[in-house]
């Protein structure tokens, strides 16, 4: 089998093609089962997970995938637990950790975090989130869940609504889904939340054809998924800009009543207001499900990457 992830880096989806996702996701069918029990293909291996930023799924997750697949794990959470508190320098750190291991997934706070921790490391680096730039695996898993529940990424209609300016997840969604063929992609926020020039061109470039909305009105009976992000209160420089998005949006009961009955709402979570607890009941709800599967998903791109066979 051709592996075109064997060894390399993983910044952004960007930098994969559409047959190459095909593999990955071909790879987390496999996966899936072993996901209730254990392999031993990479015993005597270490992860590294380095996570500057808060996390709950993408640590965990990567955590469990990489267990799965015998591998030991190293971990750390938050600067001040590393002599980054001390004043050594991400180069430094991220050299320690390639010492200490064979794969390192890095989250941080600062856009091109990643690229720079894989400039000084041997060993493949893994993005799992920098700053409001890159999100490249939660963007594999979301594109999975989408090939899972409808059979196919191509020919669907999409809603992104929410942060498209510094949402990382919703934006390497958008990026994995430019390089499918959805029917229809529509990008609903506030004017605040619109997405940032360079994004734009960037879809522009890909050929992905889009349609900018304010309100979701207009389109939720046309569309097969809704995707919600939530603001991202922290990224914003200015809180008072915050003030004014707060609250702009909400996925409820009443929103949902003009839908198809096969959409499926999905959120790469943590979910804070925009979308109400009573979704969660509904059969659209599916962001529960899209993040059980970022194990299988995660164990097929670390077995990718180091080259083992599942
Ligand atoms: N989706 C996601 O990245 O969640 P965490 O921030 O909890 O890792």
């Amino acid at each position: 089998m051709n592996n075109p992830f064997l060894g390399k880096d993983v910044i952004s989806v960007l930098d994969f093609e559409r047959k190459d996702l095909e593999t990955l996701f071909e790879y987390a069918d496999r996966a899936r089962k072993y996901v209730e029990g254990k392999l031993k293909v990479l015993e005597g291996k270490v992860v590294a997970l380095a996570f500057f930023e808060p996390s709950t799924r993408t640590r965990f997750s990567f955590e469990v995938a990489a267990k799965k697949l015998g591998a030991d794990v190293i971990s750390v959470s938050g600067e001040e637990a590393t002599s980054v508190a001390k004043g050594e320098s991400l180069a430094d750190t991220v050299r320690m950790l390639d010492n200490y291991s064979d794969l390192i997934v890095i989250r941080h706070r600062y856009e091109g975090a990643a690229k720079l921790a894989a400039e000084f490391a041997e060993s493949p680096v893994i993005n799992g989130g920098d700053g409001w730039q890159h999100h490249p695996t939660q963007a594999m898993i979301d594109l999975y869940t989408v090939r899972d529940l409808f059979g196919s990424i191509d020919g669907l209609k999409y809603a992104l609504l929410g942060d498209l300016r510094y949402g990382r997840a919703i934006i390497s969604f958008l990026y994995g889904l430019a390089k499918f063929n959805p029917s229809k992609v529509y990008l609903v926020s506030p004017e605040l939340l619109k997405p940032r020039e360079e994004v734009l061109r960037r879809l522009n470039e890909l050929g992905l054809k889009y349609e900018s909305l304010s309100a979701l009105d207009p389109i939720i009976s046309d569309v097969d998924v809704i995707y919600v992000s939530r603001i991202q209160k922290e990224r914003f420089p200015d809180p008072m800009e915050y003030a004014k998005v707060r609250g702009s949006y909400v996925v409820d009961l009443k929103t949902l009543s003009r839908v198809k009955p096969s959409l499926k709402v999905l959120h790469p979570l943590p979910r804070v207001d925009e979308i109400s607890y009573e979704v969660d009941s509904t059969p659209y709800a599916a962001y529960f499900y899209q993040a059980r599967l970022a194990i299988p998903v995660r164990m097929a791109l670390i077995a990718l990457i180091l080259g083992v066979e599942i």
